[in-house]
């Protein structure tokens, strides 16, 4: 897509976000959640119109959106694969689960995989202790995890993603 055409597009769509809230700083955090859960992260462009629109500086927005962990500055992958190194799944091994997964993939905690399929994350504890050690595929739980579970599972995603290329 070209550059005027993504621009447009953010312009869109902030558009219609910011025609939910008022617009007042309170607002900020959700309208970020918002823009975060259409694109996949927060781009500078979006980050300049938030800016302007609720009269605050691009460095408030961006100390914001850096202050909490769910909002991204880069694209994240299709799949994010978050691995629990809350108290409990670490003493279970949570570490060997992550060490594992950066090897599977080949990247680090933080890193897209370079075909924008998988991301990794690491999180504190999703509430699920007694499943120690988890990690999650975007929303969905794996709980009694090693390193096997971790790698099957990618390479079902991979199976399930090369299948459907297929299909198109
Ligand atoms: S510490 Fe991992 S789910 Fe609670």
């Amino acid at each position: 897509m070209c550059q005027a055409c993504v621009k447009a597009k953010i312009e869109s769509t902030l558009q219609s976000i910011f025609s939910q809230y008022p617009p007042t700083d309170d607002y900020l955090i959700m309208i970020l959640n918002d823009v975060q859960e259409h694109f996949g992260y927060i781009p500078v462009y979006a980050q300049e119109l938030i800016a302007r629109h609720l009269h605050v500086s691009m460095a408030h927005v961006y100390g914001v959106i850096t202050f909490y962990s769910r909002f991204s500055l880069k694209p994240k992958g299709k799949y994010i694969i978050s691995v629990c190194m809350g108290t409990a799944c670490f003493v279970k091994g949570s570490k060997t689960l992550m060490d594992g997964l950066c090897q599977k993939l080949n990247i680090k905690p933080g890193q897209t995989t370079p075909d924008g399929l998988f991301s990794i994350d690491e999180v504190r504890c999703v509430g699920a202790c007694g499943l120690a050690p988890v990690f999650m595929v975007n929303d969905e739980v794996y709980g009694k995890a090693d390193a096997t579970m971790v790698s099957t599972t990618i390479d079902a995603i991979r199976a399930k993603e090369k299948e459907s290329a297929h299909a198109e």
